[in-house]
């Protein structure tokens, strides 16, 4: 497995299979890899990429002033072994300094499905996470990237990037893995105590109780109360159309189920596709 530091070493490597007429595939992460990232690289894997790139990089663009940039956990080394026994072809492992020259200037904004959900809570996340994408995606030259469902309204605003800014590329969306609690695998779960974790089931298990053909007021409200009574911070529940997030009224199939909430100073995401 190779690995690269320097963007421009990446990029000629990438080229050069490229030519060879070498499908390569592109998994972008922010490293402390667990299960859900390996689905990726084997997702990669199996749809036949002959070169799999995992990028591992804790992009500081997409993370807001009081968010956790500084403590987001990090083990490079683990990362590499977990990249090497899925099947990955090369890493990337970048730092701030080289993927973001003096002056960096030029961002990529999103303006639609950005708007809501947790774009609206973290004012500048998705400009740092479509522009270190697109940076990405010029670097690795990948036919596909393949993100987690688990980011869902990301995987949309990828989606909507590539389509507008005519990316020749597609992207592939892998299911959300859960540990056998129900618990969707996060790098951030590793902030949780062992009471956080257990209280943190209700997101999971309140998703599963939606029941189809309610109307989504009536259970947002019923999975607000389950959150709240596991004593977690509700920082939005919300039932939007799967494709333009736009709210939906009805918990009918093409709609998705979206979960933020605090546990403690942990803040968890998690969605259900009906
Ligand atoms: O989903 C993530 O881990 C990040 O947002 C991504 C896509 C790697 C961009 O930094």
């Amino acid at each position: 497995m190779k690995t690269f530091r320097e963007p421009k070493k990446l990029q000629k490597w990438c080229r050069e299979r490229k030519l060879e007429g070498r499908k390569i595939a592109l998994v972008p992460t922010m490293g402390y890899l667990h299960e859900g990232h390996v689905s990726l690289i084997e997702k990669a894997r199996r749809m036949g990429a002959d070169e799999i790139v995992v990028s591992v990089f804790v992009n500081p663009v997409q993370f807001g002033p009081n968010e956790d940039y500084a403590k987001y956990p990090r083990d490079a080394r683990a990362d590499y072994a977990k990249c090497r026994a899925a099947g990955a072809t090369a890493v990337f492992f970048p730092t701030p300094e080289n993927m973001y020259l003096d002056r960096h200037s030029v961002y990529v904004n999103e303006e639609d499905l950005s708007k809501g959900l947790c774009g609206a809570r973290r004012p500048g996340h998705f400009r740092g996470v479509c522009t270190v994408v697109a940076k990405l995606f010029n670097l690795a030259h990948p036919d596909f990237a393949v993100f987690g469902q688990k980011d869902y309204q990301q995987a949309q605003v990828i989606k909507r990037m590539v389509r507008d800014l005519n990316f020749d590329l597609k992207i592939v969306v892998a299911p959300i893995v859960r540990e056998p609690s129900g618990l969707a695998r996060s790098s951030r779960n590793t902030y949780l105590s062992a009471d956080g974790r257990e209280r943190a089931l209700a997101i999971s298990r309140s998703l599963k109780g939606i029941r189809i053909g309610r109307t989504a007021r009536a259970e947002s409200a019923r999975i607000r109360r389950e959150l709240e009574a596991a004593g977690l911070v509700v920082d939005y529940v919300e039932f939007v159309d799967g494709e333009t997030l736009e709210p939906a009224k009805t918990a009918r199939k093409g709609v998705t189920a979206l979960v933020a909430a605090y546990c403690g100073r942990t803040r968890l995401i998690d969605n259900r596709v009906l």
